[in-house]
């Protein structure tokens, strides 16, 4: 195997990880359970990804990006698409200052750190455009004037995967452009049962601070974890193994559209992001195997055949991790 194996983690690497897994342990004074989605929201900000939010209402979408913006110190805005918004609901535009008879820009939501794009397909295209470009560039310009957004910017879009009905879906080349779709799924039984006897004993998901939750983590660490992260060791091996599985995607027989190179770009990212948090200063196949599914479930695209045979994008992504050979 590749020498990275021999590397050690390095001992700022090891502080910073407990510093990340204290915002874990923050996050969960008010989200109980939901470790996978907290993980997902983890590597995103290490990777500078954005993230699509799957889950049914009430599931704690909202809480749990609440939580981890003030874990973590950071600023949130959350705006509900809606079908009447504009583009400059969402950037910002430029208004008129009768005292000064002059135009000044007034920012929009989008300047943020943490922004909740709450039923993104619930609005146009046109609007659903400008968030994306917002995301893409970490800038938006209006009026031919760039201006900059904070750092760090994730934006985090949920959609509701019941309720499709007079929505605008994304189209491809734009779901394309998260980092990562995690799936919020219903608590079980005793999750649930500890969610209300929360509330029981007071617990008000308007006041995180009665809560207890206080930001662990400062941007300067977070920047420091990003350095740390791009330190992991990647073999040949591992970036064929990554290349392998996206490529099998597009000969599935039951998709119409397999996973892009910007998806195997992602794929390596999260795997190494995952890799470090996980304390290893080398991507392993099972880290790759590990983000599979929410790295490519939404870059993939089902043949309406295979749909209504019942097969998923879940089912195809397994079906390709079987298949394809592991490095060893
Ligand atoms: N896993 C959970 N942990 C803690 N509270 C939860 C959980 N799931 C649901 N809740 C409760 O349900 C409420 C609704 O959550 P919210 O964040 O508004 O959901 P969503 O944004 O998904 O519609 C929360 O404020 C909380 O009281
Ligand atoms: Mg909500």
């Amino acid at each position: 195997m590749s020498t990275s194996e021999f590397t050690t983690v390095s001992p700022s690497g090891a502080a910073l990880r407990s510093t990340l897994a204290a915002v874990r342990a923050e996050v969960a004074k008010g989200v109980v359970g939901q470790d996978a989605a907290v993980t997902s929201l983890l590597i995103a900000l290490l990777c500078r990804g954005h993230v699509l939010l799957e889950g049914v209402p009430g599931v704690a979408k909202t809480l749990l990006v609440r939580t981890l913006a003030a874990s973590l110190a950071l600023d949130t805005k959350r705006v509900q698409f809606t079908p009447d918004l504009m583009p400059g609901d969402i950037t910002g535009s430029l208004v008129y200052d009768a005292r000064t008879s002059e135009f000044s820009f007034r920012e929009g939501p989008v300047f943020t750190n943490l922004l909740l794009a709450d039923e993104i397909n619930r609005t146009p295209p046109k609007t659903q455009a400008s968030l994306l470009e917002a995301m893409e560039e970490r800038q938006v310009s209006v009026d031919g004037t760039p201006r900059l957004l904070p750092d760090p910017f994730l934006v985090i879009a949920t959609q509701n995967p019941v309720e499709y009905e007079g929505t605008y879906p994304l189209p491809e080349a734009q779901l394309d452009r998260f980092l990562l779709k995690v799936l919020l799924p219903l608590p079980e039984r005793d999750q649930e049962i500890e969610v209300i006897a929360r509330h029981a004993a007071g617990f008000n998901p308007r006041d995180l601070a009665a809560a207890g939750v206080r930001p662990v983590a400062t941007v300067a660490e977070l920047e420091q974890a990003r350095t740390e992260v791009a330190t992991v060791q990647v073999s040949r091996e591992v970036l064929g193994y990554i290349v392998d599985v996206c490529r099998a995607t597009r000969h599935s027989p039951s998709l119409s559209l397999g996973v892009s190179p910007r998806g195997a770009t992602a794929l390596l990212a999260t795997s190494r992001a995952w890799a470090w948090l996980s304390g290893r200063p080398f991507v392993t196949p099972d880290d790759v195997k590990a983000l599979a599914h929410p790295t490519l479930r939404h870059r993939v695209q089902l043949r309406p055949e295979a749909e209504l045979e019942g097969v998923s994008a879940e089912s195809v992504l397994n079906t390709v991790l079987a298949s394809v050979p592991v490095p060893r």
